[in-house]
């Protein structure tokens, strides 16, 4: 009796399943289109981050099937979104793969987003790429992963030479989120470099991302008498920091990576954020004609807003993943890995791409700063 029941359970279920697929077309990609994943943080307290790589992602491939698409086929970006929280990107990466049939897969944005569904592409060969995700662990993961923008040992250095030779500093603080594989890794490798250029960290302090009241933090480093503040954080707290910094009177400069970009910077900041300074991708007003048409074309089709570097790095993640395909000639997830670990030399946005041996991008950083709530150009900084 048990044995027909659960016989006919599962036969009910199969059914059921059936009736379910062939009404919502799951797990059935059709022929004549090439689905492409995407999960972002559309929401939640990184909603900027995943909002504006999104549009640049699909400005990419809707540019891309406008010309023809790829092998003959459009492409379908599916989007999935992470709500800016841990365990999302297991659940909704799985689903495209699994219930999408997606060939590839683009984000996320955040390091630990990344790192949480890297191991899932990786085990179902399917290839990855993180448009802006810098921590080195990300693409470590395995040979399925690997990402558009440079990594973080790169930006460190880039932002302890800037504390040392711009801003004259000998003494910084460290403020870093422990929530955070991002953070945890830049701060990191800025105090490598800083003490290597002579510098001393005079002292470290900790926040958990999401914190409201940074103000005991902030006491003890306004205590240690630093000449800046390195904060390689998200931009809510970052700005939040910039703030209560201000209210405490601690009047250095406060700087960080390119987690501190975004509009929400300057609206929760205002001028507590003003002279500030951060590293990214790419600068609107400054690259190749590449960089202007894209800059062009992004406003016409998202009412007239300005790319910031994560829209950049988003096309260019859409932009590298179809040209490998290409080179391929398939969407087959072992061809188009080969491909991509043979990019070569690619004109995109944010710089020239060649994927090097750690499926990381060589590329030059830009330094930023807040001048009256907006973000200004100050210098290109090449590996
Ligand atoms: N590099 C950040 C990370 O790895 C994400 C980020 C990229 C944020 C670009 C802003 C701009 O977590």
């Amino acid at each position: 009796m048990n044995y027909l029941c659960s016989q006919f359970q599962k036969a009910a279920f199969v059914v059921a399943s059936v009736a379910i697929c062939v009404l919502t077309g799951c797990g059935k990609p059709e022929g004549d289109v090439i689905r492409v994943g995407e999960y972002a943080s559309l929401t939640g307290k990184e909603a900027t981050f995943g909002q504006s790589s999104h549009e640049g992602t699909l400005l990419a491939i809707e540019e891309i099937n406008a010309a023809g698409g790829v092998l003959g086929k459009q492409l379908k970006l599916l989007t999935e979104d992470t709500q800016s929280k841990p365990g999302e990107p297991a659940t909704v990466v799985n689903k495209l793969i699994a219930r999408d049939g997606v060939v590839a897969v683009l984000g996320e944005v955040a390091s630990s987003r990344s790192l949480e569904a890297a191991p899932i592409c990786q085990a179902n060969k399917i290839p990855m790429v993180s448009p802006s995700s810098t921590n080195p662990k990300v693409t470590e993961t395995g040979d399925y992963v690997f990402r558009v923008c440079f990594i973080d040992p790169f930006q460190g250095t880039v932002m302890a030479n800037f504390a040392t030779k711009s801003l004259n500093a000998k003494k910084i603080a460290v403020f870093t989120d422990v929530k955070s594989d991002y953070s945890k890794g830049l701060a990191k490798f800025f105090k490598e470099k800083f003490i290597a250029n002579g510098g001393a960290i005079v002292t470290e302090l900790d926040y958990n991302g999401g914190d409201r009241d940074f103000k005991a933090q902030l006491t003890a480093i306004k205590a240690a008498n630093p000449d800046g503040v390195f904060v390689p954080g998200y931009y809510t707290d970052a700005a939040l920091i910039c703030v209560q910094a201000k209210q405490l009177g601690l009047n250095v400069p406060l700087f960080g990576g390119d987690g501190w970009e975004s509009e929400k910077l300057t609206e929760i900041g205002k001028e507590a954020v003003e002279g500030q300074y951060f590293s990214t991708h790419y600068h609107p007003e400054v690259g190749s004609e590449v960089s202007k048409k894209f800059v062009e074309n992004y406003r016409k089709r998202w009412n007239g807003k300005t790319p910031d570097a994560l829209a950049a790095c988003g096309y260019d993640s859409a932009l590298v993943l179809t040209d490998a395909m290409k080179r391929a000639g398939s969407t087959d997830g072992q061809k188009v890995r080969d491909a991509l670990a043979a990019t070569k030399n690619f004109q995109a946005v944010t710089g020239t791409i060649t994927i090097d041996g750690n499926r990381d991008a060589t590329k030059a950083a830009v330094i930023l700063q807040v001048k009256d709530g907006k973000f200004k150009y100050l210098e290109t900084v090449a590996p």
